[in-house]
């Protein structure tokens, strides 16, 4: 397509929300009209699956359940005044307490201000507020908010190591939607026994978000916690950044979440419109499915030119890779959909793998984040007339051209600043585009079986665990792998049981392993003390 047809393609598909002064452009991917006449039956479907969606279907079989992110953000489209209610309630709850604990209202017994956050949560209970920090928190922010989003030791270590000396005016979130995830639990308990050692009582620090009658809530609510935020049972983790699991974080730091709210509430009611052209979820979804043929033949790489959006990347490989990537349709057939999703930032990564976007393997499509304004504030010239955010957007625009002419398609958005209002749009937008691509292509986005069965198959090792430790110390000598794993009835586990036994002799937790450590059969083990 030679440059005046471009030009007149980028105007026929640009895509403009005039209150958030958004623009989508799809024009770089190559679908031509034929190809989207074909989908529009697919699409007819999927807007009428989500105004039902919306109205409270059982959008999510598989657990039964409601899909209700759309109503955090237009609590009058709830299915029912209670639950209009409570979401009205949750969002003024939340600005109530988080006013008090600016305002030194609520404060810990042994400081007047809190000064920290220590926020403990792992997917979805963590993604979105470590990106919405990253990308809207002041430097200066009235609480700083550091994250617990692993079952690693020294990770947790990292973190109290950091806030020994601020930990008695350090809040600690702990969100779980479901109240029973082992790493946020872990890290629970390795916190409180930190606050136990500075003589600190817990609960004077501790805030659960959670779904009520979960383990958590329990806790919290038997242990008297300081507060308790309701999770939604229908709002999935992924979609639960507008929820208190994102909005309590966003607004102890000072973040307008009512600004947020509307930016993605006004991203829903466009969103909405069912007319491909108009509607740039579906049109992102369009452009989803003509890249990757329907089953996602084709990586997406996500590259936001701005260093605040840096974790959007990271928030977007969960949202689309645990919402779509799935072994079996709605039918049940065996399908394995899904989109591969990674990123970083740019110009960062044009130094890094985007060599190989440019020359190597064409198996995936870039999208773009541009991000219009580049500082809040005037620029120095660093050559007579351009700086530095010059460079940035010259940037972008050469790298997604010299793509292009080397058939590499991609999509760019662009918002004309990072604030409350864009973030909330931009969650909202790709919210819904993989609510329409899960429905072109037929799977139920709103589950994650896989994540069950890693959690399943995780539980199974540590019960494997108890066993070999039950079996060393009833047996005073040393044994060899096979006879432990006969002991302990898992003769088709040996290679686990290895590994198990490695990890524990590696932390000084008594296994001593004789032997050479080269030739795993050679080993003799036993257990001291
Ligand atoms: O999106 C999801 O549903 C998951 O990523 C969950 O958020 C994650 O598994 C954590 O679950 P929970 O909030 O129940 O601890």
């Amino acid at each position: 397509m030679d440059a005046t047809a471009l030009w007149q393609r980028y105007q026929e598909w640009l895509y403009f929300h005039e209150g958030l002064g958004l623009y989508l452009d799809v024009s770089r991917m190559r679908f031509d009209d034929a190809f989207v006449e074909k989908l529009q039956p697919k699409f007819e479907k999927a807007f009428a699956d989500m105004a039902e969606l919306e109205k409270g279907a059982i959008a999510n079989p598989d657990e039964n359940r409601m899909v209700g992110h759309y109503w955090l953000r237009n609590p009058d489209l709830a299915p029912t005044p209670e639950l209009t209610q409570e979401i009205v309630d949750t969002i003024e709850q939340i600005e109530v307490f988080a006013e008090k604990i600016h305002t030194g209202g609520i404060h810990s017994p042994k400081a007047n201000r809190f000064t920290d956050i220590i926020s403990i949560g792992i997917g979805g209970s963590a993604l979105g507020p470590e990106f919405v920090a990253e990308a809207l928190a002041t430097d200066f922010p009235p609480l700083a908010i550091h994250f617990i989003d692993n079952s690693d030791p020294a990770g947790i270590d990292r973190i109290l190591t950091h806030l020994r000396n601020r930990l008695a005016s350090t809040l600690v979130l702990v969100i779980s939607k479901s109240g029973g995830t082992p790493e946020p639990r872990n890290g629970m308990i390795e916190v409180k026994k930190a606050y136990a050692g500075q003589n600190l009582d817990f609960a004077n620090y501790a805030i659960a978000i959670t779904m009520p009658g979960s383990k958590l809530d329990e806790q919290a609510k038997s242990e008297g916690w300081l507060a308790r935020f309701p999770m939604f049972d229908w709002v999935g983790g992924r979609t639960s950044e507008l929820s208190a699991v994102g909005l309590l974080p966003a607004a102890l730091q000072g973040i307008d979440i009512l600004a947020m709210l509307q930016g993605a509430k006004e991203m829903d009611d466009a969103t909405r419109v069912p007319d491909i052209k108009q509607n740039p979820a579906a049109l992102l979804a369009l452009s989803w499915y003509y890249a990757g043929n329907g089953r996602g033949e084709k990586d997406m790489v996500v590259l936001p030119y701005k260093d605040s959006l840096l974790l959007f990347s990271r928030y977007l490989q969960q949202l689309v890779m645990e919402s779509l990537g799935k072994e079996k349709d709605l039918e049940g057939n065996i399908v394995h959909q899904g989109i591969a999703v990674y990123g970083n930032k740019g110009s960062t990564d044009q130094h890094a793998y985007v060599q190989q976007l440019r020359e190597g393997v064409a198996n995936f499509f870039v999208t773009f984040i541009e991000v219009l304004e580049d500082r809040n504030g005037p620029s120095t010239e660093i050559d007579p007339g351009t700086t530095a955010g010059d460079y940035l957007s010259g940037f972008l625009q050469g790298t997604r051209q010299a793509l292009y002419e080397n058939h590499r398609d991609s999509i760019t958005v662009t918002i004309p600043q990072v604030n409350p209002r864009t973030v909330g749009a931009l969650i909202a937008l790709y919210d819904r585009a993989v609510g329409f691509y899960g429905n072109l292509v037929n799977i139920n986005a709103y589950h994650q079986p896989g994540v069950e069965a890693g959690k399943k198959a995780a539980a199974a090792i540590l019960d494997l665990q108890k066993r070999v430790l039950e079996v060393l110390q009833t047996e005073k000598t040393a044994l060899s792998l096979e006879q432990v794993a006969q002991k302990a009835a898992a003769t088709n586990q040996i290679e686990q049981i290895y590994k198990i036994l490695r990890h524990l002799h590696a932390n000084q937790r008594g296994i001593v392993l004789e032997g050479n450590l080269a030739e795993p059969s050679s080993l003799k083990v036993s257990i001291s003390g």
